[in-house]
């Protein structure tokens, strides 16, 4: 799957979010190492901190579709009045249990524009158990 069609289904699965108190929407796409797609929304809760990031959505879906490796994953949550939206710190985290050095981390920088990391950028000397 080229890059395109994976940040277009981060927008796609953005225009799901349930950010109805933070009203902050944020989809998120990601390829595995079989080639399939998995996406994933941020989902909020009246009680706040059971909220949950589009990312751990999306690589709920890659588990349990059986993937184990993120090629390349796209979070769209920014845009030109909020600026880049780089994954929080937990799911950069939860990314780097699935990632390698090749990895591809497409943030949405702003309404026209993406930027790309990689998760050694994102979150270098990462706690591991190994
Ligand atoms: N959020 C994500 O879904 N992913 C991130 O990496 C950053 C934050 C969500 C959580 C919450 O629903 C909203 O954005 C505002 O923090």
């Amino acid at each position: 799957m080229d890059t395109k069609r994976l940040v277009e289904a981060a927008e796609a699965a953005r225009e799901r979010a349930y950010a109805r108190y933070s009203g902050y929407r944020v989809g998120a796409a990601l390829i595995d190492e079989h080639g399939k797609l998995h996406t994933g929304c941020n989902v909020e809760n009246a009680a706040y901190p059971l909220g949950s990031c589009a990312e751990a959505g999306a690589i709920s879906a890659m588990v349990v579709a059986g993937g184990t490796r993120i090629v390349a994953i796209a979070v769209a949550g920014g845009g030109d009045e909020i600026g880049v939206c780089t994954p929080c710190g937990g799911c950069r985290q939860r990314i780097s249990e699935f990632a390698d050095g090749q990895t591809k981390i497409y943030a949405r920088a702003d309404d026209s524009g993406w930027s790309e990391f990689s998760i050694e950028e994102l979150l270098p000397h990462s706690f591991q158990l190994s």
